[in-house]
């Protein structure tokens, strides 16, 4: 008996955490998984199927990225049958090459991370502090107080998304969820000439989602991939992550509540990224920290939470005219800081920062 609990409990800590773990999208594969269907999956029959697509469940990558407790919920099963389906789905795409396997060697994971895309932020300090601007699978949080620059990089990775991948650019749309209602099309369109990108096509390329309510947040990143797939995003920002759930679950007994649906849509967030190989861009607010004796006493908003699930924290700050980034927190990054300025380009350098040469490059990087 107590070997079965534990048995069922460790395939349920594996089905919470293996994804963010072991699904990378190999970059090599071009969409294999689209040919795959539910049916495929071993252990699921026609009825659970049905169950599936009357959850919105309709292709294996749905299921590979859904969480165990969710699943449970929306189909009325078990947590551990939840579990092993979405173990199967992973299964079936790692076995058609679309997942990595469990296990690859350092050589083959540092050959894949050279075919990871890039974005350019706008300002090649910034971009040098990313070391070669936003990355394909993973989640980049920036964070900073009112007018620090968040929104202004948002509009600015819109424009230059659509560029080639040669111009730094990842050749694709962008999915943009608004909740704070600051995205400004105009805004889009003056950072697009300015740049001497052609302003139509631009626009055209950024789905804009303005979300009113906490939970109409969790229902679009629920449906996230789909819109993925439908819209051939690269580029996924959400502007803020935080504020609807901060504004709405403000008391104190509410707090447990409020960081279990952010840190689910977070881990699905990751999951995203990785599976549909895709960035993601999230801006966040701080909060002020009294504790804190020396230096900036603000930190960002949402705790550990959010702390633990962006690859890439950067915080802004106003100096001046200028704008300030610090990497705060990143697996591989030196932690350093860029000065930017904000202009009719959008995020730009600094006149007299344009002409220092480049102190570290990708290819640097990767040697
Ligand atoms: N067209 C423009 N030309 C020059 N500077 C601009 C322009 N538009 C905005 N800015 C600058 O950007 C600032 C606003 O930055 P942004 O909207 O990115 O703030 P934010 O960090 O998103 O703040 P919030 O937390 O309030 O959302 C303005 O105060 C202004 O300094
Ligand atoms: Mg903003």
């Amino acid at each position: 008996m107590v070997d079965k609990k534990s048995h069922i409990e460790n395939e349920l800590d594996n089905s919470n955490n293996v994804n963010e773990d072991i699904i990378r999208m190999d970059p090599s594969s071009e969409s294999p998984a689209l040919d795959l269907e539910i049916q495929d999956i071993e252990g699921i029959g026609p009825t659970t199927a049905k169950k599936l697509k009357e959850a919105g469940i309709i292709s294996v990558m749905d299921l590979a990225v859904t969480s165990a407790d969710e699943l449970a919920v929306e189909i009325n099963a078990s947590k551990d049958s939840a579990a092993a389906f979405i173990m199967a789905a992973q299964k079936l795409l790692r076995d058609s090459n679309v997942l990595e396997k469990e296990f690859i060697t350092a050589d083959v994971a540092l050959e894949k991370r050279r075919s990871m895309l890039r974005c350019s932020t706008g300002s090649k300090v910034l971009d040098e502090l990313l070391l070669g601007g936003i990355e394909t699978q993973a989640v980049t949080e920036f964070y900073g107080e009112f007018g620090s620059g968040k929104s202004q990089i948002c509009h600015t990775l819109c424009a230059i998304a659509r560029q080639p991948t040669e111009a730094v650019g990842l050749d694709s749309n962008v999915i943009y969820i608004d909740t704070e209602g600051t995205f400004r099309p105009e805004r889009l369109n003056q950072i697009a000439r300015a740049r001497g990108f052609d302003p139509t096509h631009v626009l055209k390329s950024v789905a804009v989602c303005k979300v009113y309510n906490s939970s109409h947040l969790e229902l679009i990143i629920k449906d996230l991939g789909k819109y993925i797939n439908d819209f051939k995003a690269k580029l996924i920002i959400i502007d803020s992550i935080i504020s609807l759930h901060r504004a709405e679950f403000s008391g104190r007994g509410t707090l447990a509540d409020r960081q279990q649906r952010l840190n689910s849509i977070l881990h699905k967030l990751i999951r995203l990224s990785e599976i549909y190989n895709v960035a993601i861009v999230i801006t966040n607010q701080v909060q002020s920290s009294p504790d804190t004796f020396f230096g900036d006493p603000t930190k960002a908003a949402g705790g550990n939470v959010l702390g633990h699930a962006s690859t890439y924290r950067i915080y802004l700050r106003k100096s001046g005219e200028n704008r300030i980034a610090k990497m705060i927190d990143s697996p591989y990054h030196p932690y350093s800081d860029a000065r930017f300025t904000v202009n009719e380009r959008g995020t730009d350098d600094i006149e007299d920062v344009k002409k220092i040469s480049k102190k570290a490059s990708k290819d640097e990087i990767f040697e």
